[in-house]
């Protein structure tokens, strides 16, 4: 068979959904999903393979900003479909030679189960290594926004961490946060949704307004 005939034959997590649930070995010990980081937000992401270079770089990315995630109340979980040996062995070996120790748990999902579960496997990119995944999930183990990147393109650091903390401040205040914004930055009001919001609104000059229906504030 092609590759470009390979079926996924199963479906995708969404936006919206609950995190499906699942236990699974990792470099801190077993998981059950559902219990993991009670009353936190989780990053749940997924690289190639260990031993490889783009992984390194970004694993090395998660550990070296692990303090700005846990200010934001979050916990990081990696995951590939390696063994625990190998993850340990990169583990030690990326502390060796670089200095940076991937003090978070990492998912070994030698049997693919979790992948699959997540749509982590997308076998016309590959039938034996995950793509790079990103999974923001909310206390409630609710995905609230998915980001999945091919084998040869490393994901950005920066973006992971205001997406983040856009959904957070989103979630906090009852806004939208518009194009490029980042933490500062004015956020956009809800729009109206009856004629007398309409006329309140444009009669409200506390606000920074196009019209009525785009309309920012600071938070
Ligand atoms: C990498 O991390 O460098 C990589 C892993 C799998 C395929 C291609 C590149």
């Amino acid at each position: 068979m092609e590759n470009s005939e390979i079926n996924v034959g199963h479906s995708m997590p969404r936006i919206g959904d609950n995190a499906p649930n699942f236990k699974a070995k990792t470099t801190k010990g077993a998981i059950q999903f559902s219990d993991f980081a009670p009353d936190k937000w989780v990053v749940l992401f997924s690289h190639p393979a260990d031993f490889t270079p783009v992984c390194t770089t970004e694993m090395s990315g998660f550990a070296i900003r692990k303090d700005e995630f846990t200010a934001l109340n979050t916990e990081l979980l990696g995951l590939s479909i390696d063994s625990i040996h190998s993850h340990l062995a990169w583990v030690n070996n990326v502390r060796e030679k670089t200095g940076v120790y991937f003090d978070f748990p990492i998912i070994a999902d030698i049997d693919m189960k979790v992948s699959k579960l997540y749509g982590m496997l997308q076998p016309n990119e590959s039938e034996t290594a995950a793509v790079r995944a990103v999974f923001f999930i909310d206390p409630k183990k609710k995905i609230r926004l998915i980001m999945y990147y091919p084998l040869n393109v490393g994901r950005n650091m920066d973006e992971i961490l205001r997406s983040l903390e856009a959904l957070q401040i989103s979630d906090e205040n009852g806004v939208a946060m518009p194009l490029d914004w980042k933490k500062g930055d004015k956020v956009i009001v809800p729009p109206p949704k009856t004629l007398d919001e309409m006329n309140d609104r444009m009669a409200d000059n506390s606000l920074e307004k196009v019209d009525f229906y785009l309309a920012k504030k600071s938070i």
